[in-house]
């Protein structure tokens, strides 16, 4: 399984990962993006079903502040690394 968070330091908003991935991706008040699914804590496996989107927003994000990994991030964008 993969999953995925937001660096929320990061993002300046762009909005393309919620078109890429609108399943994983929503923006909070100031527009800045984070995962619905597990409250941007990427904890929550993302379904095969939604693993191309996943990658295509972290592909397509201008400020690699999309992370994805094989490991449970427990809220902390680079834990792993
Ligand atoms: Fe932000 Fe990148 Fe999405 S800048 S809005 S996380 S594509």
């Amino acid at each position: 399984a993969s999953y995925t968070i937001v660096d929320k330091d990061t993002c300046i908003a762009c909005g393309a990962c919620g078109v890429a991935a609108p399943d994983i991706y929503d923006y909070d008040d100031e527009g800045l993006a984070e995962v619905i699914i597990d409250d941007n804590t990427g904890t929550s496996p993302i379904s095969d079903a939604l693993e191309e989107d996943m990658l295509d927003a972290y592909e397509g994000c201008p400020t690699n502040s999309i992370q994805v990994s094989h490991t449970p991030f427990e809220g902390d964008p680079y834990k792993i690394e």
